[in-house]
């Protein structure tokens, strides 16, 4: 399997498809057991006499938030969509590319049901005309489950064959950006287009669009039948709610957590086994390069969104890394500019040229922290989409917080 997950792409997805190999599939709940559990169940009762209105109410009252990483209030997009007139898509967010991130495919590997039925129920509630599934290239085993799973829902009458279409990414970072991945699936290269227009106003083929992250959809499907409790039944640190975090690093058990949103990184690293033998846990990223990297003394702050803009960023996918005396920060910082130079997409300077520049001054023994800062300003301003915008976190939370190193 990690074999698998560590060549290239296209070269697997020949191998596959060439029959030279299959893709290891996980033991995952399969379409007769989820309806056996109740499963498809809400779907059928809303498409028979439902309200959109009273489940996006649900929704609301969850609090559930994009878990893509920008936690847009959920409840929000189907009216924003809604207002505008058809035909509609519901396109999903399956790309999935945020280093450390690998929460979406924990869920997907388990329960596609899950999240096929919140894909479903976000379909009826939108009046979508078809649903775009546009799934990580990386992740050939969930996208197997997945077209196995889609050809049950078909078989058992649940959706007309072709209804839901899968595409598959092409290994690009910059394709998790929702109207560069609009793009790609359009059949152009994807490239992030001016907002707004927002995708819910012009999206797919110029028509409103529901985008929304796979897990999102996962949690619709379990609000929808359990009720907005399942979420706004939890506390911790004054949060409510529930919060996938993907751990790596020098913990003793790298996975998925599934905790409570208000978990500071002190609960995380307990849940995940404490911290790797050997090691002194020294930093950690909150939530993907694009947050940065964070000192061990911000132990007690509730890693949710919106607690971290205090401290310069933001928990976004919630991917932590911890790093340990191990590690060496500047080059952690330095790594994560040299991944947003390959992948920026070039369309505009600031972020293209921008993160060369920075990577460039970023080798130099000693930083020069005003150029960085300089140059930061400009990249967060001028930037068109988060890549660019997000980029300079890294070096300016090195700068603040571990000034020693740089
Ligand atoms: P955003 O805040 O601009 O937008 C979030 C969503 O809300 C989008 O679907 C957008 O269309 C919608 N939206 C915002 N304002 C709206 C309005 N006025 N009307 C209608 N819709 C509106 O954030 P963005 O750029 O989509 O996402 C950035 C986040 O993505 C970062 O926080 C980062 O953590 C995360 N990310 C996640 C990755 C992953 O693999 N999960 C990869 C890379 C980044
Ligand atoms: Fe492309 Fe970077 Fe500009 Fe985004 S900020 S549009 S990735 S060049």
């Amino acid at each position: 399997h990690n074999h698998i997950e560590r060549a290239t792409p296209g070269k697997v997805m020949a191998a596959i498809e060439a029959g030279e190999f299959e893709p290891h599939l996980p033991d995952r709940q399969s379409f007769l057991e989820y309806q056996a559990q109740g499963g498809y169940r809400t779907l059928r009762l809303l498409r028979a006499a439902g309200d959109w209105e009273d489940v996006q109410e649900q929704i609301v009252q969850a609090g559930l938030r994009g878990l893509g990483g920008a936690g847009f209030p959920a409840g929000r997009k189907w009216g924003f969509v809604r207002s505008n007139p058809g035909p509609r898509y519901v396109a999903v967010n399956g790309d999935e590319g945020e280093p450390g991130t690998f929460k979406d495919r924990h869920h997907l590997e388990r329960e596609p049901h899950m999240f096929l039925e919140g894909m479903l129920i976000s379909a009826w509630a939108i009046e979508a005309e078809r649903c775009y599934l546009y799934m990580r290239d990386e992740y050939p085993a969930v996208r197997e489950i997945l077209r196995q799973e889609i050809a049950a829902l078909e078989a058992a009458g649940l959706v007309k064959k072709g209804y839901i279409e899968m595409r598959r990414g092409a290994g690009a970072y910059i394709c998790g950006e929702e109207s560069a991945m609009i793009e790609s699936i359009e059949g152009k290269r994807g490239i992030p287009r001016h907002r707004p227009p927002y995708v819910a106003q012009v999206g797919l083929f110029g028509q409103p669009t529901l985008v929304n992250n796979v897990e999102t959809l996962y949690w619709v499907a379990r609000i929808a039948r359990f009720g907005p409790e399942v979420l706004n039944g939890v506390e911790h640190n004054g949060r409510t709610g529930l919060r996938s975090y993907s751990v790596s690093g020098r913990v003793a058990r790298p996975g998925v957590y599934l905790l409570p949103a208000g978990s500071t990184i002190t609960d995380i690293i307990t849940a995940a086994g404490g911290i790797a033998e050997g090691h002194v846990f020294k930093a950690f990223q909150p939530g993907g390069p694009s947050s940065g990297i964070l000192p061990a003394t911000l132990s007690d702050v509730p890693l949710d969104f919106d607690t971290l803009q205090a401290h310069g960023t933001f928990i976004g996918s919630a991917a932590v890394v911890v790093l340990s005396d191990e590690d060496s920060i500047r080059d952690a910082a330095l790594n994560m500019l040299r991944f947003f130079e390959d992948e920026s997409c070039g369309q505009c300077t600031p972020c293209r040229v921008g993160c060369e520049k920075a990577v460039k001054l970023m080798q130099a023994e000693k930083w020069d922290r005003a150029l960085l800062e300089e140059l930061s300003e400009v990249m967060v301003d001028a930037s068109i989409c988060g890549l660019g915008q997000a980029a300079p976190n890294p070096i300016r939370l090195v700068m603040k917080h571990f000034p020693e190193e740089v």
